[in-house]
């Protein structure tokens, strides 16, 4: 039996989509009992040129004429962006065609409407490819881990990133890093949603939906990019025994009840398991409560690594759709709000990073104004004095975020300070060890 597939949008990934479909036919096949076969294609820009183009025959006048196809049977959505995305999936369901999509800015924004309307419709929405690329994670949440009460995650979910970040450790600027990031395609068509930490709170957001079964808007995460870090703060980081990664995070709080969710660049401590995950890939460390922690590595961007995500939930949907399953209990979505926690509530020991003026009694200042709101010094790097302004900086010991930030401000508006203080939160050591 041959199971017709439309495809909405044919860039980085869908095009992937289509030569793997081809290359493991043979495989899908026998693990499916029916062949994946691309019957219709919708584009957002028919008359670009290609490096893979369209095959002939295929591309139609818009993603309503692939939906409604009769040949298709499940519609893949690769388009991204909100329209005409949530038009078509929206008919999909409709039509009672399940939907495979990679649309996390759309499913992070409505996820809850379409998932309500999966259940009138009995079919479902896929999104494996949405968060992690080929890391299964998605699956692990929905499935795997179904039997077990999650209590937090910490991962590195966005591939550009961690790709930017590791370069800039090899001197390279971040413009250039962030064009070699585009021409593999790893980052976003805007790239400031990878840079500011939009991308990884979006997915934090589906992530921590599936895992504490709490809706979250993605809106209200605290979230701090990587657009403010420079080459002087990768390298007194790696002085210090550290990487900086940007890390989404997420854990349930008990007393009060409270969901502690944040996307920001931390300090992670070389040897620890976060720290050695390079290039565009991606990891996610779950602390579940009987199955202890696990780790999830692997491709989190890029074409093949997110067309092989694609392409298992076509099997997985497929399956049920021959079954006349589809839609029956397939998700575990978000059941009861769980009120976000203040950041400023939070400890954490913390990177700062102060350009000064390098005159007598500087440090001492500093030292006061942040004793003064309770934030003790742990440890110090100053190199040099041959230029103005210097940098000095400071590892604290635990503090509450709000007595770090009130100390800030205030030093902030001394004299001898030049420009923004850099503040980035430590990540103390996991129970997950690399080497
Ligand atoms: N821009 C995303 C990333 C692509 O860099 O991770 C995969 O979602």
């Amino acid at each position: 039996m041959q199971i017709g597939i439309g495809m909405l949008g044919w860039g980085v990934v869908g095009s992937s989509v289509h030569r793997l479909l081809e290359e493991v036919s043979h495989d899908i096949r026998r693990r499916l009992g029916s062949t994946l076969k691309i019957v219709a294609v919708a584009v957002r820009e028919p008359n670009k040129k290609r490096q893979y183009p369209i095959p002939d025959g295929l591309l139609r006048a818009s993603p309503l004429q692939v939906v409604r196809d009769s040949k298709v049977r499940i519609v893949v959505e690769l388009m991204g962006g909100l329209e005409p995305a949530r038009k078509a999936i929206t008919e999909s369901i409709v039509l009672k065609k399940p939907v495979v999509t990679a649309n996390k800015a759309l499913l992070a924004d409505m996820s809850g409407a379409l998932f309500e309307l999966c259940d009138l419709h009995e079919t479902e929405i896929a999104f494996e490819a949405a968060v992690g690329g080929a890391v299964p994670i998605v699956r692990t949440l929905r499935l795997s881990l179904a039997s077990d009460r999650i209590e937090g995650l910490t991962g590195i979910v966005n591939g550009t990133t961690n790709y930017v970040l590791e370069q800039m450790e090899c001197g390279q600027s971040l413009d250039a890093a962030i064009r070699e990031a585009q021409a593999a395609g790893f980052a976003e068509a805007d790239p400031s949603l990878d840079l500011h930490g939009v991308d990884a709170a979006q997915k934090l957001a589906l992530l921590s939906e599936l895992a504490f079964g709490a809706p979250l808007q993605w809106r209200d995460v605290p979230t701090t990019g990587i657009q403010s870090l420079g080459p002087a703060d990768l390298s007194y980081a790696a002085e210090l025994g550290f990487r900086i990664k940007l890390l989404a995070r997420a854990n349930r709080l008990r007393i009060p009840r409270r969901l502690m969710a944040r996307v920001s660049p931390y300090l992670v401590p070389r040897g620890s398991v976060l720290a050695s995950i390079g290039g565009a890939s991606n990891a996610v460390l779950l602390e579940s409560h009987a199955a202890g922690p696990s780790l999830l590595a692997g491709r989190g961007a890029g074409g093949p690594a997110t067309a092989t995500a694609v392409i298992s939930d076509l099997i997985d949907v497929a399956r049920r759709h021959a079954a006349n399953t589809a839609g029956l209990g397939c998700y575990l979505w978000a059941s009861a709000p769980l009120p976000l926690a203040s950041l400023d509530e939070e400890e954490e020991r913390a990177y700062l990073r102060f350009a000064v003026r390098d005159r007598p009694g500087v440090l001492g200042r500093l030292a006061t104004i942040l004793g003064q709101s309770d934030v003790s010094i742990a440890s110090m790097v100053q190199h040099g004095r041959k230029n103005e302004p210097v940098d000095v900086v400071l590892i604290t010991h635990a503090a509450l975020h709000r007595d770090i930030r009130t100390a800030l401000e205030q030093i902030e508006r001394e004299e001898c300070v030049m420009g923004h203080p850099q503040w980035i939160p430590l990540l103390e050591p996991g129970p997950i060890r690399s080497g």
